[in-house]
């Protein structure tokens, strides 16, 4: 495996997912270094994305309807100036995106199509063949990026540790899948950003996929970065139930298309839970199929009279379904809430700068207010670009020349199948944290999970695992902080709404360590 040359005037961005790429794409030309512990494209909750991304451009849909809904869908705690930029922001993005070659779907008039999702009061979702927008967003953005000279790609290193001196971050410390997996690399550059994800596969029941642990938030709260809204975790009400992990997304689309939710005793058990029924808040939605599938009903999608030709309207969640024996004309889809969604992370201002002095964050592993409690279905992938070129311009300004006529360009790659090696204790993790900091919370089962989470650390000796188990834990103690219910984190012991608790967490890992 060929060295990675460390740069002294580089840009080295953590994570292969949209946000990191679009953030490299935004840099050049200047040097840049993508860290990946998978291909890149690959292993990045983007490329499952199926409904696409939101943003004003349908007629009749203003930026000021798009902030309003995603602060309703935040419940309280949205911060305004974050979804005012990214609102604003959102047209140019997709322009861009076009760009780079995205096949947004156009109307007859060759207009941008947007379609309708849950808690949106326009039609504001720009998409790609229905269900395809993640897969083929990544796949223009994968071939853009090895087609940039001031890129280099190292696939197959796993970030483990922040270097700091002096008090600013300055690179990574990385391991190598290959081989042995045992060699250590120092990757250093002048600006780190961390792009690295969500924490979905902290649970037993997820439709991320298993790079998304939270490890790079863990490294970041390691290091010392300042946290924010840690105890949010949001949660799908339809992920496909058919044993699968991760398990299979239904997207909500079809909800919007006019799918309802069914029990096995054949009765639509939303309409007495909310107004919108199916089309209710996703943590509303959630807890109903969830309360169904514990009480032994189960919870099912019926599609068979909305979608008319379902393999050309949902190319991806038939292709689930029918691998899974299901035919959706005819069949019911069983459901299950799974975990989809972090509101938390690395604490961000509006540029996308960390606490720390040379550490930046994009994409899902950040909190920067935008999505409040409960995030706005399609906010995530534009938060990723909106973020990204936002760090982007920042450096730009700041960096002194273009990636050096010598650089190295080019994609090192240490093995192309090469998979996450799960810690023996990730087993014992996910249980914990779907048992107590899953869709119902209370105090007691938390604190449980709090001792669990602490000897399962105190068991660790191993970095990757104490990053993921560090994501785990901050969890668990800002959930127990907050003594209410709001968006995604729903208390049974303190079910309502409180006016102290309307406002966000902002916490560091000292700070925690010492509740
Ligand atoms: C979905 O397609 O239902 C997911 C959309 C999102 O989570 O933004």
């Amino acid at each position: 495996v060929p060295k990675p040359r460390t740069g002294s005037d580089d840009v080295v961005i953590i994570g292969g997912g949209l946000a990191g790429l679009f953030c490299a794409l935004k840099l050049a030309p200047k040097a840049v270094t993508v860290l990946a512990a998978a291909p890149i494209g690959r292993g990045a909750s983007s490329a499952w994305a199926q409904a696409g991304i939101a943003a004003a451009v349908g007629a009749g849909d203003t930026t000021d309807k798009h902030i309003a809904d995603t602060i309703i869908a935040g419940d309280g705690i949205v911060d305004e100036a974050v979804i005012g930029a990214m609102a604003a922001e959102a047209a140019d993005r997709i322009h861009d995106l076009l760009e780079y070659g995205v096949p947004f779907d156009r109307d007859l008039e060759g207009k941008l199509a947007v379609s309708r999702e849950a808690a949106h009061s326009e039609s504001r979702i720009v998409r790609v063949k229905g269900d395809m927008a993640g897969r083929a967003i990544m796949a223009a953005l994968v071939a853009a990026v090895r087609k940039t000279p001031s890129i280099r790609v190292l696939e197959g290193y796993v970030a483990e540790e922040l270097i700091v001196e002096d008090g600013r971050v300055s690179g990574v410390v990385a391991r190598d899948k290959a081989g042995s997996g045992e060699e250590l690399h120092r990757i250093t550059g002048t600006h780190v950003v961390m792009a690295t994800g969500g924490v979905g596969h902290l649970y037993e029941v997820t439709t991320n996929p298993t790079e998304a642990r939270g490890g790079g938030i863990g490294m970041a709260a390691r290091a010392g970065a300042r946290l924010a809204d840690m105890e949010f975790v949001q949660f799908h009400p339809t992920a496909i139930h058919i044993g699968k992990d991760p398990a299979p997304l239904a997207t909500e689309a079809l909800r919007g298309h006019g799918a309802t939710l069914l029990n096995s005793a054949g009765e639509r058990f939303m309409l007495p839970l909310h107004p919108d029924a199916e089309l209710g808040p996703r943590d509303v939605v959630a807890r109903g199929i969830f309360a169904e599938v514990k009480a032994g009903r189960g919870a099912f999608l019926d599609c068979r009279t909305a979608i008319h030709d379902f393999e050309a309207e949902f190319p991806t969640v038939y292709g689930y379904c029918t691998a899974a024996g299901i035919d959706p004309a005819k069949d019911l889809i069983p459901v299950i809430p799974a975990a989809h969604y972090f509101m938390g992370g690395i604490w961000t201002d509006i540029v996308g700068r960390s606490s720390l002095p040379g550490f930046w964050a994009c994409g899902e592993c950040t909190s920067t207010g935008a999505h409040g409690a409960n995030r706005l279905a399609s906010n995530s992938l534009l938060e990723a670009v909106v973020f990204a070129a936002r760090i982007a311009e920042t450096l730009k300004s700041e960096m002194r020349g273009d990636a050096p006529a010598n650089w190295q360009a080019g994609s090192v790659t240490t093995d192309e199948h090469m998979t996450e090696n799960d810690h023996p204790n990730m087993v014992a993790l996910r249980q914990t944290m779907s048992a107590h900091l899953g869709v119902l919370r209370d105090g007691e089962g938390m604190r449980e999970a709090l001792r669990a989470i602490l000897k399962l650390e105190a068991e660790s000796h191993s970095v990757r695992f104490d990053n993921v188990i560090t994501t785990a834990k901050l969890i668990a103690v800002c959930a127990l902080n907050r003594l209410e219910s709001r968006g995604g984190h729903f208390r049974t012991d303190y079910p309502q709404e409180m006016p102290f608790w309307k406002r966000r967490t902002i916490v560091a890992l000292d700070q925690a360590n010492a509740i």
